[in-house]
């Protein structure tokens, strides 16, 4: 088989899926590791983002991070062209294949609503990146104000953090594409490891349960960022 004919194919677009899919994984780690510094706040008052600024700074100033922001860009686009694909392709194959609907019988809805998920995804991200990613890399000049610690200047994205989350229809539209990652994650996750070839049992146990664990606790403390800045648990003053 031609390696056009591998990614053309299903099991080619499942690979895709799976490794993009395990990227993007990734990338939440360290999304929400660095966001998480926006808790220190409650720790030490004095902080007012001090930590998260400068973690976004070093994030924000090395190359090496700017390229890899250009994979997760592609990662991102390649994985939802592939999952819509996939998704009429079985949808597709559903309405040729059975005569009697299966109904919601056989699998958990989330596994079916996977396109849907993702759908709910995209229209979260399509507001986030409006929210901060354009502000930080394309159009700081008039929408960031600039700190500086120890006479090193920087961009202030947690005051624009601050400024973002003072809407409350906007905190529950982030609390909502936290909960649609979470339930694309509890199938998405522990699925990409079964497509790139985890099948004994010992390992798939492991997997799971990490999987569950996993989307449940960081799509949690995503959800917890918008929430505390709104109640002022967390601020800049
Ligand atoms: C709910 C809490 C979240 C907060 C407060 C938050 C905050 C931010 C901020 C401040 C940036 C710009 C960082 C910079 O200056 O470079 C950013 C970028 C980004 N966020 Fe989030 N984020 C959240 C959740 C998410 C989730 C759940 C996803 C994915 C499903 C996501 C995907 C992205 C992407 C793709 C970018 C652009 C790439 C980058 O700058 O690294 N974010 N986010």
């Amino acid at each position: 088989m031609k390696w056009s004919e591998f990614f053309t194919s299903s099991v080619g677009k499942k690979f895709v899926m799976a490794f993009t899919g395990l990227f993007l994984i990734s990338f939440l780690i360290v999304h929400v590791g660095i966001n998480a510094c926006i808790f220190a706040d409650m720790v030490d008052p004095d902080d007012n983002g001090e930590m998260f600024n400068k973690a976004a700074h070093f994030m924000g100033a090395s190359y090496v991070i700017r390229l890899m922001e250009i994979g997760l860009f592609a990662g991102i686009i390649l994985h939802i062209v592939q999952g819509y694909m996939l998704e009429a392709q079985n949808r597709s194959r559903r309405k040729e294949g059975y005569a009697v609907s299966m109904g919601s019988k056989g699998s958990a809805w989330y596994k079916k609503s996977m396109g849907l998920l993702g759908t709910l995804i995209l229209l979260f991200l399509i507001v986030h990146i409006a929210h901060f990613w354009v502000p930080s890399r394309i159009t700081y000049e008039t929408t960031l104000s600039e700190v500086s610690y120890n006479g090193n200047a920087m961009h202030d994205v947690f005051s624009k953090m601050v400024e973002v989350f003072q809407n409350g229809y906007v905190v529950i539209l982030y609390i909502l594409g936290c909960f649609s990652l979470a339930w694309h994650l509890l199938h998405g996750f522990q699925s990409s490891f079964r497509t790139v070839g985890v099948h004994n049992k010992k390992w798939l146990a492991l997997v799971q349960s990490v999987g569950i664990g996993f989307s449940i606790i960081v799509p949690l403390i995503f959800a917890l960022m918008p929430i505390s800045i709104f109640f002022g648990w967390v601020t800049n003053s």
